[in-house]
């Protein structure tokens, strides 16, 4: 038996991007349906990515600092001792406190929520499989937001967490001895490094001959030197073919070259739109060549009624990209107009230290031909950062040389995660390096290495 209800919008997918717009529309005065089929709210980011992953991130570099990084203020610890068990707790019980906050914020913006797979079964109707009855919603406007999934090797199954993804890597029991990671993006270097700090081997076999593909290539390299410091070790142009198991180990195979053997493997090769069972052809929706959702610049599929945002669209696949594509959509469905600047949407990897970056890198800029001047700033010649004992990194700022307008920010190096957003800010007003330069940056922090850079763009940096 189905059983229909009616609802101005429906929203497929609970993640950053779904959640978020569903809120901005019932704040726009739409009754709003979300779907989702995980018991908990808040999608991958919350529940098995950004989220724990920072805990463990955090959790892993206490351990880290109270074994060799407290002696220099003076502070001696006793034998140390790890809990993983009570480690992963506490990543469990942010995860909870986290989901149930989207709970009590669809509660309060009276969205009303669908437990099960939502699948579209024509213009204007989604069927919620899983639910009993099945529940069919009718409504003029429809929402995809169903985010991605690991990618695996071609012809290679992930099973179980001797080789498996992000999710397995998350929940280890143990500390693996040798985890070989698999590509070294955003994931890899988190996760390695996490895995790492609590005593693993850990080496990160990467296709390219660079780590960070995408990310500014000065910044990579300095964090590759960085994580070298930290005991990751790296092999580049390794293309990953296949694995065998062999007893307690996996052995990676690699074209050409030697196989590399670990007990733990983690494939971290990218994410893959959710797109299937979504009966995307019961409204005559063709996916992109790459596998993504096509949209226009109001995120409007080439279906009537119905939008796609985030990972399963074009676009970097970041929670906060979807959040504001989240938006957008509402904005632009109720009142008219909606705003996503993709030039300020910064990308920021949490490893120690953060490196975060926004707008042009150097290369793009030198690909294509841009006139523009450079101002670098070392964190060691930070005050705050000398208190942190903190030191490594720089901020590195690219500005127009006609214009001096802020084209590009990359900073590896203390909390560049939070450093980040003024730049993010700059780029959004089209904010010129005098512009940075001439704000008064309160002293000291760490944020007056971002002043100092914008004044190196023009030769006038003070305290170096
Ligand atoms: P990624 O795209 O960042 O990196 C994947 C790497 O794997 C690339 O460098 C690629 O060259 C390499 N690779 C591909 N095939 C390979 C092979 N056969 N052998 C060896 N290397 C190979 O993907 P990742 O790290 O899996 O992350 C997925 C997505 O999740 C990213 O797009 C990222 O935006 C998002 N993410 C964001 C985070 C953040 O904002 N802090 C944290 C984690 C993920």
């Amino acid at each position: 038996m189905t059983t229909t209800k009616q609802h101005d919008l429906v929203v497929i997918g609970a993640g950053p991007g779904g959640y978020v717009a569903a809120i901005r529309a019932a704040q726009l005065g739409l009754d709003v349906a979300c779907i989702e089929e995980a018991s908990a709210l808040g999608g991958t980011c919350l529940r098995i990515g950004c989220i724990p992953s920072k805990a463990l991130l955090e959790s892993s570099q206490r351990f880290q600092d109270a074994k060799e990084k407290l002696t220099p203020h003076g502070i001696h610890v006793g034998e140390l001792r790890l809990d993983l068990a009570a480690m992963q707790r506490r990543k469990e019980q942010i995860v909870t406190t986290l989901t149930r906050g989207v709970e009590a914020l669809f509660k309060k913006n009276k969205i009303t929520r669908y437990f099960g797979h939502g699948r579209l079964s024509g213009l204007g109707r989604v069927l919620v499989e899983g639910a009993d009855p099945i529940v069919e919603l009718s409504a003029k406007t429809i929402l995809i937001a169903t985010g991605s999934h690991p990618a695996g090797l071609p012809g290679v199954s992930l099973h179980g967490d001797r080789i498996g993804a992000s999710t397995e890597a998350l929940s280890y029991s143990e500390v693996p001895k040798h985890l070989v990671v698999i590509g070294g993006g955003y994931i890899g270097l988190e996760l390695g490094s996490v895995w790492r700090r609590l005593g693993a081997q850990v080496t990160v076999l990467e296709f390219l001959d660079r780590i960070l593909f995408g990310m500014d290539s000065e910044i990579a390299a300095e964090a590759k030197k960085i994580l070298e410091k930290q005991g990751i070790q790296f092999k580049l142009g390794c293309k990953v073919t296949g694995f065998r198991e062999e007893q307690e180990q996996c052995v990676v195979m690699i074209h050409g070259q030697e196989p590399v053997e670990g007990d733990k493997v983690l494939v971290a090769v990218g994410r893959v739109p959710n797109t299937s069972h979504l009966g995307l052809e019961s409204v005559g929706i063709e996916l992109h060549k790459k596998g993504f959702i096509p949209v226009n610049e109001r995120l409007a599929t080439s279906a009537e009624g119905v939008y796609a945002i985030g990972d399963v669209i074009a676009g970097p696949m970041l929670a906060h990209k979807a959040e504001e594509e989240g938006i957008a959509f509402a904005e632009y469905l109720v009142k008219g107009q909606g705003h996503v600047n993709y030039d300020a949407i910064a990308g920021v990897v949490y490893t120690e230290p953060e490196i975060a970056s926004v707008g042009k890198t150097e290369d793009q800029l030198k690909e294509f031909g841009n006139d523009y001047r450079k101002g670098v700033y070392p964190f060691r010649a930070n005050a705050r950062a000398r208190t942190l004992n903190q030191v490594e990194g720089w901020v590195k700022i690219l500005a127009d040389a006609r214009t001096d307008r802020i084209l590009g920010v990359h900073i590896i190096g203390p909390h560049a995660g939070d450093l980040i957003n003024e730049a993010a800010a700059a780029i959004a007003f089209g904010a010129s390096s005098e512009d940075l330069a001439r704000t008064c940056h309160v002293h000291p922090t760490l944020g007056e290495a971002m002043r100092e850079a914008a004044l190196a763009v023009n030769g006038r940096a003070i305290n170096i």
